[in-house]
C-alpha cells in the first residue's frame, strides 16, 4: 500500500509513470492534478482507481493538501514551477507526519548547458560530461550558480531536510510514451516533424554537440524503482544521494538529423538525404525552445540508478527507433 500524488498525468513522462504505477503496483492509491475536464474524463476511463484532483499548478494549497496526505509526491508536469515546488516541500515537511514524506522532481539536462546558452554556443563539440554518481558534486555547484534553475536549487538544498528527494534530469527521451493523453516526445520528435514539412533535413549549426539519451519504458522504470525504494522505507537513495541522470546511450546531434533524413527519404517522405544549416534564431522560430535542446551538449551518464536501485535501462536505443519515428510523424501530419 502507500499514496501517491502524481502531476503531469496527461502528459508524456507523467503519463508514463502513472501507467507503469498504476498496472504494475495496483496497490498504491493514486491521486492525479488535472486542470482539463476532459483529460480528466481520458484518465478515469483508463485508471477507474485513480483520484483525479482538479486543479493547475498553481493552486497551491490545493497541492500542498494533497502532499500533506501522501507518502510520495512525483512532480513530472514541470521542471521549473517553483510555486507548485515550494507547496509539495510544505505538505510533505507538515508536523503531523508519521513518516518521511518523499519528493521525486522531474527535471531537465540542460541543467548543465547554461554556459552554452548564455553565451549562444550551438552545435558545438564539447568535452565536459557528467556522470551523475562521479561527478555529483560538479553537478550540484552547476545548479547553485545557476538561480534561474528555482526548482532544481530548491531540491537539491533540501540535503538535511525531513523531507527525502530526488532530482531526475531527464537527457533526450524517446520512443512511444504508454500514456492515457500525450504519448509524444519534443526533441527527436520535432526534428522529424519539421524534416517531413520542409521536405528536406537540417542541421542546427555544425550538429556536433552531444546528448544523452533514454527510452520513456526505461525512464518509467526508474521512477518506479524510486517508489518501491521510497515505500519500503530506503534512506540511502535520497538527497545527497539522490541526483539521478538516466541514460542508455549518447548521440551527437549531427547524427540525429541524418538519420532522420537518412530514414525519411527510405520512406518515400522527401528525396534529398542533404541537410540545411540553420541558425539557433531559425531553430527557434520552427520549435520552442528549440536552440536550447537541440544546439547544446548534454552529455550525462547514468550510474547512481544502477548502483543504488539495481536500475538496468533495456529499451530500444534511440537510431533504432527513427524507422517507427518517421512513421508516427507522418501519421500525425496525415502524410501516411
Ligand atoms: N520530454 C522530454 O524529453 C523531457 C526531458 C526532460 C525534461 N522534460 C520536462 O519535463 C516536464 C514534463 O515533460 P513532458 O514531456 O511530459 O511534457 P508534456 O507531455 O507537455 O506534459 C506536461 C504535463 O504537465 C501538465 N501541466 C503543465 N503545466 C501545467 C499547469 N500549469 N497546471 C497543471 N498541469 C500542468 C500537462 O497538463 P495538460 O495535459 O493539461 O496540458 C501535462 O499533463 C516538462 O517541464 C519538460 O520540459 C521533458
Amino acid at each position: 500500500m502507500g499514496k501517491v500524488f502524481i502531476t503531469g498525468a496527461t502528459g508524456y513522462i507523467g503519463g508514463e509513470v502513472l501507467h507503469q504505477v498504476a498496472t504494475l503496483r495496483p496497490n498504491v492509491k493514486i491521486s492525479a492534478l488535472n486542470r482539463d475536464s476532459a483529460k480528466a474524463s481520458i484518465l478515469r476511463k483508463a485508471y477507474p482507481d485513480i483520484e483525479i484532483i482538479p486543479g493547475d499548478l498553481d493552486n497551491t494549497e490545493v497541492i500542498e493538501n494533497e502532499a500533506k496526505g501522501a507518502d510520495v509526491v512525483l512532480h513530472l508536469a514541470s521542471t521549473n514551477h517553483i510555486g507548485s515546488a515550494r507547496a509539495i516541500l510544505k505538505g510533505l515537511s507538515g508536523p503531523s507526519r508519521k513518516h518521511p514524506g518523499y519528493w521525486l522532481q522531474m527535471s531537465g539536462a540542460t541543467m548543465v548547458a547554461a554556459a552554452e546558452i548564455k553565451e549562444g554556443r550551438y552545435g558545438e563539440a564539447s568535452d565536459k560530461s557528467y556522470d551523475d554518481f562521479h561527478d555529483d558534486e560538479s553537478v550540484r555547484s552547476l545548479i547553485t550558480a545557476n538561480p534561474t534553475r528555482a526548482v532544481d536549487n530548491l531540491v537539491i538544498a533540501q540535503e538535511d531536510s525531513v523531507v527525502r528527494t530526488a532530482l531526475i534530469a531527464g537527457p533526450c527521451i524517446h520512443g512511444k510514451g504508454d500514456g492515457p493523453v500525450n504519448q509524444r516526445s519534443i526533441q527527436a520528435p520535432e526534428i522529424a516533424r519539421l524534416t517531413l514539412e520542409r521536405k528536406k533535413g537540417f542541421r542546427l549549426g555544425k550538429g556536433q554537440n552531444v546528448w544523452g539519451n533514454v527510452h520513456i519504458h526505461d525512464l518509467g522504470r526508474l521512477f518506479v524503482a524510486l517508489l518501491d525504494a521510497a515505500l519500503a522505507g530506503d534512506s540511502q537513495v535520497w538527497n545527497q544521494n539522490g541526483l539521478y541522470f538516466p541514460e542508455n546511450g549518447k548521440l551527437s546531434f549531427g547524427e540525429l538529423y541524418s538519420a532522420i533524413a537518412k530514414e525519411a527519404v527510405e520512406q518515400k517522405f522527401i528525396e534529398t538525404t542533404d541537410l540545411d544549416e540553420i541558425t539557433a534564431a531559425e531553430a527557434n522560430q520552427m520549435s520552442t525552445h528549440a536552440a536550447a535542446i537541440w544546439g547544446t551538449n548534454a552529455i550525462l551518464t547514468s550510474s547512481r540508478a544502477q548502483a543504488q536501485l539495481k536500475w538496468k535501462p533495456c529499451g530500444t536505443a534511440l537510431l533504432d527507433e527513427i524507422p517507427d519515428l518517421i512513421k508516427s510523424e507522418a501519421k500525425r501530419l496525415g502524410y501516411a
